[in-house]
Formats: C-alpha cells, structure tokens, sequence
C-alpha cells in the first residue's frame, strides 16, 4: 500500500488556514499552471504542473542528525549495478550514465550503494526509469531513505506535495529574448539551497517533459576544482567561512507576487568542506548563494571569491553536461557539486523537471593535511 504523506520526514508542519467565514473569503490565492494553460495542457503529467499557495506558510527548519547511507555501502556496488546494468563514465573525473537499473526496486542495500555511487562521481544519470509513473508518495518515499525532504520557500509544487520542487518554462521562448537582452548566457552556476544550516545531499531530478535538443544540465565537480588548486591556496582557504543568504532569492519571489513559504535565512559555512563518507574536500562556494567570505574586507573577499567562483565555471575538463530525455533520473551529490540549466532551446518545447531534495549533515572540514610544494 501507498505510504501516506504523513509517513514521510518532512521538514515541518503546515500552519493550516483557518476556515471562519472571514478566512473564507479572503481565500489564499492559489496560483496553477493548469489554469493558466486554459485547463487544458500538454503536458505529459499534468497532476505535476506547478502550484503556489499563498495559505501555505512553514517554521523555521529545525537542525536534524543526518546519518549518510553511503557509509553502510557495499563498494562493489553488487546490489545497484546487477546483472544486465551497463555504467559509463561521462567524463573520466565527472559523471556517469546507467542503464539497466530501476531505482524505485532497489533493496536498502542497493539505495546505500546509490549514495555512495553518486558520492564518488558526483553525478549520476539513470535511464529508463519509472519514477514520473509513480504516485508521488512513493517518489517522496523513495527519497526520504537519504534525508529528510526540503521544502522550498519559493518554488512551485504539485498541489498537495510541497516536498517536491518543480523546474517548468513553456511555450515562452519570448523569455529567452528577453534573458539575453540583458545576459550574454543562461548559464548560472550554483548548488541548491546551501543557504539552509544543512543543505541537500544525495538529490534527484527526474524527468516529465524535456525538449528534443536542448536544456542539458551542466555540472561541476567541487572536490576536482579544490583538488587543482595549489597547496599554498588550500592551506590559505583552510579555516576559512562564507556567508551563504536566501534572503534575494525570497526577494525577488516577493517582488514578482510570488510565494514566499518560510522567513529566509543566511547560514555560515567553511569555504572547503569535507564528504562524510569519501571524505574528500570539496570548494563549497557557488554562485547562487555565496555572499562574502567572513573576515575579509570587501575588495579581499570579492577578489578571493570571484577567483574562486570564476574557476569553478571555467573548468570543463572538470565538469559533465547532462541530456535529458523522458524516463531519464539524474543524481548528484549538492555537497560536492554545482550545477546550471542551459537555458538554449527557441522551440517553445515544454521542459518540466521535478526534484526531491533531501537534506544531509551541516557542512564540516576536516584538517588541513599540507602537501608537498610542486618542485620550482
Ligand atoms: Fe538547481
């Protein structure tokens, strides 16, 4: 049987709207893409088209311990990679690509193996997959195995779903000239939510609608960007802490009539931080969210962090570009990876991507163990 919503960790507790006749009629404005659409769609899973509940209002997220399934895995990978299943590597550092395997029928032993995969080469895309056919419960079960599922303050949801975050553009090429008449690129480099006090770890977008060409995902392996960086500057950047803020992003929500489902907040995290269970190190800093690096002066901390943001972005031969195609379910590891949409397809073909997000262990570094200086 279906788990129910309540069997599912979830971040925290709905405030209901309370039903008096005053509350009636100032009824939450409930925004849905079906209607917009006509309440006809296209769309090949209408019941995942994007809502905003204005009613829908969330506590503070409460620190949680996160225990890595990783940790408990089998290396040989045994119980994912079975019989028939064929893996690849997208690039030899970054990335791979599975086929053969049904997420949604793996044991508890093969979901460990899943972490600790997605863990060492940071992204995984899984083809063929059933996860969009599911009842959403069980999608959210299935994910609640490596955390518990983040509600996003401001994105879009399936009605009744608030865990699932939705990425939805269509028929809107008009967009595009709009974007780029302010932007020379779409790309725009970040790991999700690390303004929370634990961001995501172990994260899955699926598929529901994707463009015949175009609207890859790019990603970009943090522990490599680290690893290429000299040992002077890896023992400079030890110790050091960023501010991460989700504070523009609810700004920005706010000022478009969007919904802005919990108080945003910032959150201080090391610079570099350590996979729990690879223990690699990995640069965490992105885009998105990094503000400043805490105790530097302003000039200090713009010319330390832009290098820092500007190498991550360049470095291709340490990043892999995902393609969508229906069935397809991408993993990656948020700890130790950014990533960007690409934003290139003119055709007015819908794209419409749902993640569940669970979220792991407030970031930590371990210490800096020094390293030879390269022979001058
Ligand atoms: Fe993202």
């Amino acid at each position: 049987m279906a788990p129910s919503i309540a069997e599912i960790p979830t971040a925290n507790v709905v405030v209901p709207v309370k039903d008096t006749p005053a509350a009636a009629e100032n009824k939450p404005k409930i925004r849905r893409v079906i209607e917009e659409e006509g309440g006809t769609t296209t769309a090949s899973y209408p019941h995942y088209l994007p809502t905003w509940n204005h009613g829908e209002k969330y506590e503070p997220l409460q620190p949680f311990d996160h225990y890595d399934h990783g940790k408990d895995a089998d290396p040989s990978f045994k119980d994912l990679l079975t019989e028939g299943s064929r893996i690849q590597k997208l690039t030899p550092s970054t990335g791979s690509e599975v086929t053969g395997v049904q997420l949604s029928k793996l044991s508890d032993a093969g979901k460990d193996q899943l972490a600790l995969l997605v863990a060492q080469r940071k992204v995984v895309a899984f083809r063929d997959q059933d996860f969009a056919d599911l009842p959403i419960e069980n999608a959210l079960k299935f994910g609640g195995y490596f955390g518990r599922h983040h509600i996003h303050p401001t994105s879009g949801s399936p009605e009744g779903f608030p865990e699932i975050h939705l990425v939805h553009r269509n028929n809107n090429a008009w967009e595009f000239d709009e974007y780029l008449a302010a932007k020379n690129s779409s790309v725009s480099w970040h790991s999700d939510v690390t303004y929370e006090k634990q961001p995501p770890g172990t994260t899955f977008l699926y598929a529901l609608d994707t463009p015949e060409v175009g609207g890859d995902t790019a990603f970009v392996n943090q522990v490599e960007a680290y690893n290429r960086l000299s040992p002077a500057l890896k023992e400079r950047l030890h110790g050091l802490k960023a501010v991460h803020s989700g504070v523009e992003q609810a700004e920005n929500s706010a000022s478009r009539g969007g919904v802005v489902r919990r108080e945003p907040v910032q959150s201080i995290h090391p610079l570099v931080r350590t996979h729990p269970v690879t223990g690699e190190k990995a640069l965490f800093v992105n885009n998105g969210f990094t503000r400043r690096i805490v105790g530097l002066k302003t000039e200090e901390s713009d010319a330390l962090l832009g290098f820092l943001l500007a190498h991550i972005s360049r470095g291709i031969d340490y990043q892999a570009r995902v393609r969508w195609a229906p069935k397809t379910v991408v993993v990656w590891d948020n700890r130790v990876t950014a990533h960007s949409a690409i934003v290139d397809w003119t055709t007015g073909e819908r794209r419409h991507l749902a993640r569940i997000t669970p979220q792991a262990e407030a970031p930590f570094e371990t210490p800096y163990v020094p390293e030879k200086e390269p022979q001058a």
